[in-house]
């Protein structure tokens, strides 16, 4: 009780708590209380626009984590340095989850309130969660999203790969172990142990190589694969978790308005796209991962011109190769998609673009140019003024290729590369 106690006291005496939301400020103090608990944590820079639009995002989030025992906080990094490097911090805004004594989590994603939310709830508890009572698997799959479940005897090969596994994509999916009796109703197994994957109302089964020198790749391939709804809103933010799939990206790029609304043409042409692997999954799903855009911004980099909407695109996700069929998208029916994802496959359909030094100098170069597009919208007269003086043109080149490069570059300054993705930064 006392220590329950001062700990109240202390959190207390060092946080101030911001009246219009349930976020906390922290300072330097902070690190002396990191270890009493699970801490999601903005780190910002009061000059950083991204993280002005976060702010509004962070409040709601507070507000969805209030009644668990997460605490929501933020962090001035440029104020309070000795946080800020003591836990390494090297882009704004960073979202991290602590806990305590155990390795912290960097949030990689889309920074919207439910991704956020998510991944606290996922790395807040154990990689593999248990489920013991009957209710539980339905219970899980009436909230709608997409989990792994191992059945059988918590041990051997499969047991020790799962659970690796469920380590390194902790902060990406949810992943749980059960007894075979509990599963029994839900779905027919005839080999224990097993993996299931359950999204979108259906069960599937891991079907892979269970050798176990063959194990950890074929079940990282695997659920790196699966862990994705069969139908994706692709954005900048995520757009290079899609990446990691190995698979093509076959992207539906349509114009939302600023009520996130898109016009009936546009939405039709998506459903086409959307129904190709709902009604074709096993010819396709082992090869692409479907998607749409919202705006042509993305795929107008991927193609290096200002393509009109709506479009199709395929992404090739390890060359960065294209493709994209002959005819006008919008006249495409699903039988012609059909066949230019067939000749995707049988290498008959051409390729554009790539990751080749020509190419990735041609794509900064439009890179450029639409920023100083936008400028030129933005602001005609400090264009015209910078644009007049070389070394304006030539920091704007430097912007280009630093900052705009979607192909290379995330919304922010901070660049995950495969590896960092699939091993969490260790304390
Ligand atoms: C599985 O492979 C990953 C790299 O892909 C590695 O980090 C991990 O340690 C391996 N796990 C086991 C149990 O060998
Ligand atoms: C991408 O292109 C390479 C080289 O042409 C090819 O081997 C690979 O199968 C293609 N597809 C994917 C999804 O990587
Ligand atoms: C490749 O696929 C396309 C579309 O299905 C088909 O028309 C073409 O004959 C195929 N080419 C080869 C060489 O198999």
């Amino acid at each position: 009780m006392n220590i329950v106690l001062t700990t109240i006291f202390v959190v207390a005496a060092i946080m101030s708590v911001s009246t219009a939301s349930r976020v906390l400020e922290l300072s330097d103090r902070f690190l002396e209380i990191k270890k009493e608990g699970h801490w999601l944590l903005m780190f910002y820079a009061p000059w950083c626009a991204h993280c002005k639009r976060l702010e509004p995002v962070w409040a709601h989030v507070a507000q969805s984590l209030y009644h668990t025992n997460i605490r929501v906080g933020k962090v001035d990094c440029t104020k309070y340095t000795t946080v800020a490097n003591t836990l390494a911090i090297s882009g704004y805004p960073t979202i991290m989850f602590l806990k305590g004594d155990e390795k912290d989590f960097v949030f990689r994603g889309d920074r919207t309130k439910d991704e956020i939310v998510h991944f606290a709830l996922r790395v807040h508890g154990p990689p593999v969660q248990q489920i013991t009572r009957h209710e539980s698997l339905d219970n899980l799959k009436s909230m709608k999203r997409i989990f792994f479940v191992y059945v059988g005897e918590f041990e051997g090969p499969l047991w020790e790969h799962f659970y690796d596994v469920a380590e390194r994509f902790q902060p990406y999916s949810y992943f749980y172990a059960a007894a075979h009796d509990l599963t029994k109703k839900h779905l027919a197994i005839d080999v224990l142990p097993a993996v299931f994957v359950y999204k979108e109302e259906s069960h599937y089964l891991y079907d892979g190589d269970h050798d176990p020198k063959l194990l950890n790749n074929s079940l990282t391939e695997w659920v790196n694969a699966e862990r994705f709804a069969t139908f994706v809103k692709v954005t900048k933010g995520n757009f290079h978790q899609y990446l990691q799939t190995n698979k093509y990206l076959v992207l539906a790029v349509v114009e939302e308005n600023k009520l996130e609304e898109i016009p009936e043409h546009h939405a039709i042409f998506r459903d086409t796209i959307k129904s190709v692997i709902m009604n074709h999954r096993d010819k396709f799903h082992r090869w692409f991962q479907f998607g749409w855009v919202a705006t042509p911004d993305l795929a107008n980099s991927i193609a290096m011109s200002d393509i009109p909407t709506p479009y199709l695109i395929v992404v090739n996700s390890s060359t960065n190769h294209h493709h994209i069929p002959d005819d006008e998208p919008h006249t495409l029916s699903e039988d012609a998609i059909h066949d230019f994802l067939h000749s995707i496959l049988n290498d008959t359909a051409p390729v554009y673009g790539g990751n080749s030094l020509p190419v990735k100098i041609y794509r900064t170069y439009f890179n450029a140019r639409t920023s100083l597009g936008e400028m030129w919208r933005g602001n005609p007269v400090l264009t015209t003024v910078l644009f007049g003086l070389p070394m304006g043109f030539l920091s704007l080149i430097c912007y280009s290729i630093f900052c705009s490069d979607i192909m290379d570059a995330d919304e922010e300054e901070e660049v995950p590369t495969g590896e960092e993705y699939l091993h969490e930064k260790k304390e």
